[in-house]
């Protein structure tokens, strides 16, 4: 049955941890999704990941409605979320919307938005008040590397904390559906989990965070070009990429691929009359 973001509320209600990971193509997509994980993002990392750009400022809403397309259409059960690129909800509330109701009409049934200025919370109001479900995102914004300078972690004192707990109130007053925390020490995001009724999904936010995201290429060790701390590897798909590449070079330069079985043939007749055609 398909997952809504008012299920998703509910799984922290019921103590059920959410399962979340992004996903860029249709096969990911298809697996993830067969797999159970509850929520699959179409994150901006993709700028990095899968389009090879310096940071996520760079990629546009045209390149992310592509692969909001190729995700949702392998999707049946999870809820595809779509991340709102750099500069397409910061200009006006009607761009806003409108860039917002693109993603859904592009297949995803939620977006997601970073930081928690007062012009962001009001762009999160409009955006739920027009039936399109938000998922906020603080701590680390990636999309505000530029004024932030680099990976910091996010709420490393009391007081930060409060500021960050009084953030995603604010989120959920607005209207957002959950909350991403990124990099956020395990401490200060349980007391913020334990002070918002929606929930909080962790990437470097510890394991008391409702749920947890992870990228994709990370997890499947496909991405190497930076790994964060938190982000845990279960394969290492780089090596096997590597590896078939490298076999298959290697069977067509000795002549081992195609074989028969991987060939098509003509009936022995029709051989034998090219072979003596002169
Ligand atoms: O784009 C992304 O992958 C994200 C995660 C960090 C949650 O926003």
């Amino acid at each position: 049955m398909k997952k809504t973001a008012k299920k998703i509320i509910n799984f922290k209600k019921q103590g059920k941890k959410i399962t979340a990971l992004t996903a860029y193509d249709y096969s990911t997509a298809k697996y993830f999704d067969k797999a159970g994980v509850d929520i699959i993002l179409v994150g901006d990392s993709l700028a990095q990941v899968a389009l090879g750009y310096g940071s996520t400022t760079q990629v546009s809403t045209e390149e992310m409605l592509v692969f909001t397309k190729a995700v949702s259409r392998g999707v049946e059960e999870a809820l595809v979320v779509a991340d709102m690129p750099f500069l397409s909800y910061h200009v006006s509330i009607e761009e806003a919307v409108k860039n917002a109701g693109l993603f859904i009409q592009s297949g995803a049934q939620a977006v997601k938005i970073e930081g928690a200025s007062p012009y962001i919370l009001k762009v999160i109001e409009h955006l739920t008040q027009n039936g399109i479900p938000v998922m906020g995102h603080l701590g680390f914004t990636p999309q505000y590397i530029n004024t932030i300078g680099g990976h910091f972690v996010c709420g490393k004192n009391v007081e930060t904390t409060l500021e960050l707990l009084r953030l995603a109130q604010a989120l959920e007053r607005a209207g957002a559906f959950s909350v991403v925390l990124e990099m956020v020490p395990t401490e200060s995001s349980k007391f913020i989990t334990q002070r918002i009724d929606i929930p909080t999904i962790g990437i470097g936010g510890g394991k008391f965070c409702d749920g947890q995201i992870l990228v994709s290429d990370d997890i499947l060790g496909k991405y190497d070009d930076f790994c964060p701390k938190f982000a845990r590897k279960y394969s290492s798909l780089k090596d096997i990429i590597f590896n078939v590449a490298h076999a298959y070079c290697n069977d067509v330069e000795n002549e081992n691929f195609p074989n028969i079985q991987e060939s098509f043939t003509l009936d022995s007749e029709e051989a034998q009359k090219l072979e003596n055609y002169t």
